[in-house]
C-alpha cells in the first residue's frame, strides 16, 4: 500500500481454505481484520484463527524468521509471514491474499505437505563427514574459508526457494534449490572428508544440471541467499572432481596447524 495513503483501520484478508475431507478444491475466503503499522502477516492469521475461524490452520513457531515453518504464498510471491508486514503486502483496496506454498500437496488450508523436501534434504547427506584425523582440541579454518560458507549456513529450510522453482513444479525429480545450497555447504567446507563422494552424486540426472538458472529461488529466498551461485559452484567443481578431491586431501593434513 503507497505511504501516502493514510493507514485503513481494517485490512481485507484473503485466505486460500481447503480441507480435504470436505472440500473437492480449494476456495478463497475473506475475512476483516485489525490493522496497524506493526502488524504482521502472521499476525492477521493469529487474530482470524483467535477471533473469527477457529479451524483455520497454518505452521508457525519462532515468530522471528528462524524456523522456517511460516513460508506461504503472499500475492504470488514466497515469503515468511512473520517477518513481513501486512500494510506491505495491501493493494489500494487494503487486501492481501495467502495461499500455502505453491506446487506442494496441500494437507490443510496453508499447510502443505513438504516430505519431498526433507527427502531430498537427507539425500545430500547435509551433515559432516569428518575426516579419520579428527584433532584433539579444533580444525583450524581460515577467515576465508568461513567466508565462503557463510551464506549456505544462514538458511533456515524454509522451503520458499523449492516451491518457487519452475522445475520443481514440473518434476520432483530434482534436488532442488534447498539441498543443492546444503550440498554446497559440506562440499566446500575444508574439515568435510568426502567433497569427490558428494560432487559425483551430485552430477546425476536430478542434480545440478537438471537447474535452468530461471532464479526464482533468489527471489524468493526471506534471507536473500543465492542458491543459483552455489549451484553453479557445483557445476564447475564437479568437472573438476578428482582434482578438487586431492587439494580437499592435501588441505586436511593441514586442519590442526595455526592458520597462516
Ligand atoms: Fe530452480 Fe533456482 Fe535453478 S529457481 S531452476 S534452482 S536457478
Ligand atoms: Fe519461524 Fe516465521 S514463525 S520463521
Amino acid at each position: 500500500m503507497p505511504d501516502s495513503h493514510p493507514l485503513p483501520t481494517t485490512a481485507t484478508v484473503r485466505v486460500q481454505r481447503f480441507n480435504p475431507d470436505n472440500d473437492k478444491k480449494p476456495r478463497i475466503q475473506e475475512f476483516k481484520v485489525p490493522l496497524t503499522a506493526d502488524t504482521t502477516i502472521l499476525d492477521a492469521l493469529h487474530y482470524i484463527k483467535a477471533e473469527l475461524d477457529g479451524s483455520l490452520t497454518f505452521r508457525r513457531s519462532c515468530r522471528h524468521a528462524i524456523c522456517g515453518s511460516c513460508a506461504m504464498n503472499v500475492n504470488g510471491r514466497n515469503m515468511l509471514v512473520c517477518k513481513t508486514p501486512l500494510t506491505r503486502e495491501l493493494d489500494q483496496q487494503a487486501r492481501v491474499t495467502i495461499k500455502p506454498l505453491p506446487y506442494l500437496p496441500i494437507i490443510k488450508d496453508l499447510v502443505v505437505d513438504r516430505s519431498s523436501f526433507w527427502e531430498q534434504y537427507q539425500r545430500v547427506k547435509p551433515w559432516l563427514i569428518p575426516p579419520d584425523n579428527v584433532p584433539e582440541k579444533e580444525f583450524r579454518v581460515s577467515p576465508e574459508e568461513v567466508e565462503a560458507l557463510h551464506n549456505a549456513e544462514t538458511c533456515i529450510m524454509c522451503g520458499a526457494c523449492y516451491s518457487a522453482c519452475q522445475v520443481i513444479a514440473m518434476t520432483k525429480e530434482y534436488i532442488g534449490p534447498h539441498a543443492l545450497l546444503k550440498a554446497f555447504l559440506r562440499v566446500l567446507d575444508p574439515r568435510d572428508a568426502a567433497p569427490g563422494e558428494r560432487l559425483a552424486d551430485l552430477d546425476g540426472g536430478d542434480g545440478v544440471y537438471r537447474c535452468h538458472t530461471i532464479f526464482n529461488c533468489i527471489d524468493a529466498c526471506p534471507k536473500n541467499l543465492n542458491p543459483t551461485q552455489a549451484i553453479e559452484t557445483l557445476r564447475k567443481l564437479a568437472q573438476k572432481r578428482q582434482a578438487y578431491e586431492v587439494e580437499r586431501a592435501e588441505r586436511q593434513k593441514t586442519l590442526t596447524q595455526p592458520v597462516k
